[in-house]
């Protein structure tokens, strides 16, 4: 029978189980938390017609527009921080004496002062370079100068190196990638490193050593390029449920998974489509990039990307990266252990999601118990949308939300103080165990 229209009642039964995870991870003590700033490439692409196009080309002035928006419209205050550039800033061809030069039309003044304009407005200034022979738009890459490249990005104060992999070798990445990293240390500058090798060795069919990723980059590219689609968007939610097994553990406090950037205010994603990115990326614990015209964006994408509630999910100090913890005619449950934390019990945030295209919201109804939350003291549980708070409910409560077509509902469910338990149920908190969660029927 085709369950359209009829209310769907889950029965999600949920064994959790607690695997130890510990990391040697990348201590250059950034990224404690998922970078949040803004990033060119989705939407404003390699367009370097200034002539025929000033206002979205390439150039310093699209940076110092961008720049001035983030703080003048609120975003700063929210959390936004990094103002990045990323492919197509560059000259053809190095310098005399083999150093990057930028584009001297587009960046008459150069990056120094470009990234002092940044710091200038408190923001932080990042910028892009490829492990190989040129950039994927065919600008100069960086073998055979990484310690010239990693030197001078430091000479331009930039706080933010993301690194593509176009034009270069996936074998070579294991090698490649660690090394310019040891570069960018030796500088003595803090930058944020952002990776693009597993997703290179993934498409040349490796698998991609993991433990090697995390102990040398801040975040890293595990799968396509966002389009601007919610086709391309659905691939991205669907990748990294399918893949979540080998994808969560890698996530923490300076190591994070990059399913790319918010696109949120562009042409391709709905009201309801862009809050679905918006719930999942923070349940991803996923950087928040957006990558939209902060000029032009209407105010209920720029509420969507400012709501604090939800950033503050994705911004949670224990850095667990959520999973897809139900999935079934179309309906999925992602969740995500969060802070504060009880004894053993952690708060939740938990996104539910209609991936059905019949026209009318469906219905979900399930109890916290049946999501793996059993806390006997409740939880505290409101809407991250809507402005509804439905107090405090027991694990046994039953919850009923419904949920747009290609749309979300996510709620947070903070855990409350109960009774002590008796002393054989005490299990003391340990900081590295992970919940997961092994749903019957996914
Ligand atoms: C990069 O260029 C050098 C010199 O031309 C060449 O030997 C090398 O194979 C190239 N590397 C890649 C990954 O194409
Ligand atoms: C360089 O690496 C060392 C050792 O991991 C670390 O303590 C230091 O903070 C790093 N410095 C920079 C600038 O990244
Ligand atoms: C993965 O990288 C780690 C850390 O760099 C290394 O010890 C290990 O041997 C590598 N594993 C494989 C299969 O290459």
């Amino acid at each position: 029978m085709d369950c359209r229209g009829v209310n769907r009642v889950l029965c999600v039964v949920v064994t959790v189980f607690v695997c130890s995870s510990v990391v040697e991870a990348l201590e250059n003590g950034l990224a404690r938390t998922p970078p949040m700033g803004w990033l060119s490439w989705e939407r404003f692409r390699c367009n370097t017609d200034c002539k025929n196009d000033p206002d979205n080309c390439i150039s310093d002035r699209l940076f110092r527009t961008m720049t001035d928006l983030v703080v003048s419209e609120g975003y700063a205050a929210v959390g936004y921080e990094y103002i990045n550039i990323d492919d197509c800033w560059l000259e053809k061809e190095r310098s005399y004496s083999g150093q990057l030069v930028p584009d001297k039309l587009r960046f008459p003044y150069g990056l120094h002062d470009l990234s002092d304009y940044v710091h200038a407005k408190g923001l932080k200034f990042g910028i892009y370079e490829d492990y190989g022979n040129y950039t994927c738009a065919g600008y100069p890459g960086i073998l055979g100068y990484l310690k010239t490249d990693a030197e001078t990005f430091a000479t331009w104060n930039v706080d933010y190196v993301k690194l593509d992999g176009c034009y270069s070798h996936p074998r070579e990445m294991d090698r490649g990638y660690p090394e310019f990293g040891f570069h960018l240390n030796q500088t003595g500058r803090p930058m944020v490193y952002s990776c693009s090798w597993p997703v290179y060795q993934i498409y040349s069919g490796m698998s991609p050593n993991y433990s090697s990723i995390v102990e040398h980059c801040n975040l890293w590219r595990n799968f396509d390029d966002i389009q601007d689609s919610w086709a391309s968007l659905e691939s991205i939610i669907d990748y990294y449920g399918n893949n979540q097994d080998i994808i969560v553990p890698n996530a923490g406090p300076g190591h994070w998974n990059d399913p790319d950037m918010l696109i949120i205010g562009n042409f391709g994603l709905s009201y309801e489509q862009s809050k679905t990115q918006m719930a999942l990326w923070a349940i991803l614990a996923a950087p928040l990039l957006m990558s939209v015209d902060l000029r032009s964006i209407r105010p209920e994408y720029k509420a969507i990307l400012q709501n604090k509630k939800i950033i503050a999910v994705d911004q949670d100090p224990l850095g667990y990266q959520g999973r897809r913890i139900y999935k079934h005619n179309g309906i999925e449950i992602w969740a995500r252990p969060i802070t504060p934390v009880y004894q053993n019990f952690f708060s939740y945030a938990v996104a539910f999601v209609n991936r059905r295209t019949d026209g009318t919201p469906s219905d979900v109804a399930v109890t916290l118990k049946e999501l793996g939350l059993f806390n006997p003291g409740g939880y505290n549980v409101e809407d991250l949308y809507e402005d509804v708070n439905y107090g405090v409910l027991t694990p046994l409560t039953k919850i009923k939300v419904k949920v747009n077509p290609s749309g979300v509902v996510i709620l947070r469910a903070d855990v409350q103080p109960g009774r002590p338990f008796a002393a054989d149920q005490q299990t003391r908190y340990d900081p590295y165990q992970v919940f997961q969660y092994r749903p019957a029927g996914i």
